[in-house]
């Protein structure tokens, strides 16, 4: 299954010659020959971690995320489950992974699938028990893996007992947990606010004759976090689980917790959105400064615990999500940076600029280049030719940059997204709301390909989501026995990335400022790893000047490619999106 460069290669030297590497060291030659191109290109040294060498153990961690319902089906009824997961800890330990973070997989209505919470304390029965999840852990920490829990801080489910309180009358003791308000004149909503998936963001109870907001589906009433008791609540739903053994929390949308108490409308734009509404600046909805207090107070019971916070920051900028640390470090340690998954084609240039500064924001990154929210990486990087290669080379990119690094369950596969064609066929709420233009999220969240069977190995049942027919190649049993397979090549880059100082603990030094070729030295103390990634459909070469790393006359050993990297005359060359992780040494 593997692309026409799939090759992984372990321990060779780069060569001279012209074709290809060649297992014997750089000749002295072209050493004195790159030696002589040192003035030629520019290179950007990035500050050094502050952490130095005193990592937690969350920085040298890969993540994992678990999407529980598509992972694997233990009790084969198509839909997957936490013995599924447990039963899968060999595997998940043998790719490297550190922590699983599992989305919600708490009692839940299912309609934003385990995003609506109807007890923040349990398990959904569909999933399993406490016991199994207790057992989940257990096993879990055996295999060297932790588990992080998905908190969905914004809203409940309109099931929960708080909300089932809250509505039940205008003076029940849970009616100021959620945010209730008059309309505005009979039939008409208290104000502009519009719901992210695509209604109005206020539901009329027509017991009380009062509205509720709602930021995502009605079934999600948002908590009122400026009310203490239930900030007592949530930081106590924190606690239950650190108890348990849980490392941490994925805290779900943070930017929705506060609105502004006046209900200001938001200023409208231009132009519609994909479900024809207008488009709004959600300035009194969204991102209010409030939400740093409750970061706050998480982040101050997370540490009573020794827990990490990652968040699900979707920032504008790289200032908005150095933010999220907190001024003093107190809020969350691992805000996401989703920006990278907004770029619009590979662009060496881009990730150059925005990798310099998230480095210089001073803080410990946190990368990931796909999720259940978003189409596949392997979906929206691919050109249709050279697929395999470019998610080979997105993973070589973000699993070795300085920084810890979130894994979606498949990708280490080649998992592409498989999308509804037919309305009728859409599970997820939103694309049937918003169908055409918004087809939902089903795509991105389809059962796991353990092999090339019946439902990829998945479930003998029919899965909640039908697996592509790629599942019959991109698959785990068939990529274990393939060298030069996807998953043998994440497995590769996550035994170096865990075994190599420089991956772990070295500075980010960016080689270069050509088009195509995004060239970086990660550096360690006398431990250096060249990574040198072909952006473009073509085979490029660039000259290669290491100085600025401290190698006037480097020899390049071989760790990982996925293509015939050469050294020729002082250049590099690598074939389309080739990718070249190599050992430097003087
Ligand atoms: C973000 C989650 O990732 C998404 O799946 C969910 O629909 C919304 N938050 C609402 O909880």
């Amino acid at each position: 299954m593997a692309g026409e460069h799939g090759r992984s290669v372990a321990n060779n030297e780069i060569g001279v010659r012209k074709e290809g590497y060649v297992s014997r060291r750089i000749g002295a030659a072209v050493l004195a020959l790159l030696g002589l191109l040192l003035a030629a290109l520019p290179a950007q040294t990035q500050t050094k971690s502050a952490e130095g060498d005193k990592h937690a153990w969350w920085q040298d961690a890969v993540f994992y995320e678990v999407y529980p319902r598509s992972f694997a089906d233990s009790n084969n009824n198509g839909i997957g489950d936490l013995n599924g997961i447990t039963s899968k800890l060999d595997y998940l330990q043998q790719l490297g992974v550190n922590a699983i973070w599992i989305t919600p997989c708490f009692p839940s209505p299912q309609v934003d699938f385990g995003y609506d919470v109807s007890d923040y304390e349990s398990i959904d029965p569909m999933y399993g028990t406490l016991a199994d999840f207790d057992k989940l852990v257990t096993e879990a920490k055996k295999h060297g893996i932790r588990v992080i829990l998905d908190f969905v801080v914004n809203h409940t489910s309109d099931q929960h007992k708080w909300f089932i309180n809250s509505k039940s009358s205008k003076t029940a003791e849970k009616r100021d947990w959620y945010i209730w308000r008059d309309g505005k004149a009979p039939g008409q909503p208290p104000n502009n606010w519009l719901s992210t998936f695509g209604t109005t963001a206020w539901a009329l109870d027509p017991k009380t004759n009062q509205y509720y907001y709602h930021y995502f589906y009605p079934q999600q009433p948002d908590l009122n976090w400026r009310n203490p008791a239930v900030e007592k609540a949530m930081l106590d739903v924190t606690r239950f689980w650190y108890k348990r053994g849980v490392a941490g929390f994925r805290l779900d949308a943070v930017d929705t917790l506060y609105e502004d108490p006046n209900l200001t409308d938001d200023p409208v734009l231009a132009g519609t959105d994909k479900f024809g509404r207008p488009n709004l600046d959600e300035k009194f909805n969204k991102k209010l400064p409030e939400v740093h207090d409750a970061m706050k107070k998480l982040r101050s019971v997370a540490d009573e615990y020794g827990a990490v916070l990652i968040g699900e920051t979707w920032t504008a900028n790289v200032g908005e999500l150095r933010d999220y640390y907190g001024t003093k470090n107190d809020e969350l340690q691992m805000p996401m940076d989703l920006l990278m998954t907004g770029f619009k084609g590979l662009h060496a240039d881009e990730y150059r600029k925005h990798i310099a500064a998230v480095n210089a924001a001073g803080h410990w990154p946190t990368y990931v280049i796909t999720n259940h929210d978003i189409v596949r990486s392997y979906t929206r990087y691919g050109d249709g030719t050279h697929n395999d290669d470019i998610a080979k080379m997105m993973a070589a990119l973000y699993l070795t940059l300085r920084g810890s690094a979130i894994m979606y369950y498949g990708e280490e596969l080649g998992m592409e997204n498989n999308d509804p064609t037919r309305k009728e066929d859409v599970q997820d709420p939103i694309g049937r709301l918003g169908w055409p233009l918004e087809i939902g999220r089903d795509g991105e969240r389809t059962p796991m390909q353990w092999s090339n069977g019946a439902n990829g190995g998945f479930s003998k049942a029919k899965p909640w989501l039908p697996v592509p027919p790629s599942a019959k190649t991109h698959n785990v049993e068939n990529e274990m026995q393939d060298p030069n397979s996807m998953l043998s090549f994440y497995r590769q880059l996550l035994a170096l990335r865990h075994n190599e100082p420089a991956l772990l603990d070295g500075d980010y030094i960016a080689i270069g400022n050509d088009p195509n070729l995004f060239m970086y030295v990660r550096k360690y103390n006398d431990d250096a790893i060249l990574v040198a990634l072909n952006m473009s459909g073509t085979a490029q070469s660039a000259k290669m000047d290491l100085s600025s790393a401290g190698f006037a006359a480097p020899r390049l050993s071989v760790l990982l490619t996925n293509t015939k990297p050469s050294g020729t005359g002082g250049e590099l060359g690598l074939g389309p999106y080739g990718v070249l992780i190599a050992k430097v040494s003087k």
